[in-house]
């Protein structure tokens, strides 16, 4: 059986990283407009800097949780028929051992040059100018998706929803397409359909079967579910 994950925000709350949509969320306390647009960069590099500055330096005091362990463990069972997609731009699916992860709106812990276009490996600050280390130029930037850019992986993410059996979306408010979309597209081609959430979200009643509490509770039941050899119920 071929399954595609996507994952949200709502799959590291409870490792300490905030949400954007929640009380409390990043979209609460900052503007998108003047963060997270290439716009809002090319006005005001300074301030975009800090706040990716800022949530990348949080990563070292975060860890993977249950939910992001029980994606793990579903790798090591069924290995490349497992895609996890995510909206995340941190690294904890990686950290709890997860491989197969697209990060399809960047990634926190990378610095794309606009000089080159190289995606470098990136732990430190951006916002003091360093040059990129494969070609010199002082032109990195966070290498992170906003609103108005492609996000990254469009093709191969197409690909491995039409022919997924089992299409499972944790922790997302299904606010931003294309990854609002995605469950539409499995459903055309077939796949039976899962939302795994802390509330309803913006796209609820078009999943075969929701179920609604904190991730790291229903993400290990699901898994143990699932390689339990019961399946996914439908309807729901
Ligand atoms: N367990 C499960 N779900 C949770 C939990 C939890 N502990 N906590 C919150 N949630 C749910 C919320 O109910 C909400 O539906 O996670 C969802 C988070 O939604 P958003 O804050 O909108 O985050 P996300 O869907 O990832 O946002 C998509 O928007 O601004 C952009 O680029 C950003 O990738 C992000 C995209």
């Amino acid at each position: 059986m071929k399954v595609t994950v996507l994952t949200g925000a709502g799959i590291s709350a409870e490792s300490g990283v905030p949400t954007f949509r929640d009380a409390d969320g990043l979209w609460e306390g900052h503007d998108v407009e003047e963060v997270a647009t290439p716009e809002a960069y090319a006005a005001r590099p300074d301030v975009v800097h800090r706040f990716y500055d800022a949530r990348r330096a949080a990563l070292a005091t975060v860890h993977p949780n249950p939910a992001h362990h029980a994606l793990a463990r579903l790798e090591e069972a069924i290995g490349d028929d497992l895609l996890v997609v995510t909206q995340n731009v941190d690294d904890l699916h990686e950290r709890a051992g997860s491989t197969r992860v697209l990060h399809m709106h960047g990634e926190l812990r990378s610095a794309r040059c606009e000089a080159c276009g190289a995606r470098n490996r990136w732990h430190d600050d951006l916002g003091h100018r360093p040059p990129c280390p494969r070609c010199g130029a002082v032109e990195l930037r966070p290498d992170v998706v906003w609103f108005g850019e492609i996000p990254y992986g469009m093709d191969r993410i197409a690909t491995a929803i039409a022919g997924t059996d089992l299409f499972v979306s944790i922790g997302t408010s299904g606010a931003v397409y294309p990854a609002a979309g995605f469950v539409q597209h499995a459903l055309r081609h077939g796949a039976t359909t899962l939302e795994l959430n802390l509330a309803r979200s913006n796209g609820t009643c078009l999943f075969d079967d929701a179920r609604h509490g904190p991730a790291t509770e229903l993400v290990p039941a699901w898994v143990d579910e699932l390689l339990g050899g019961q399946g996914v119920r439908r309807g729901g």
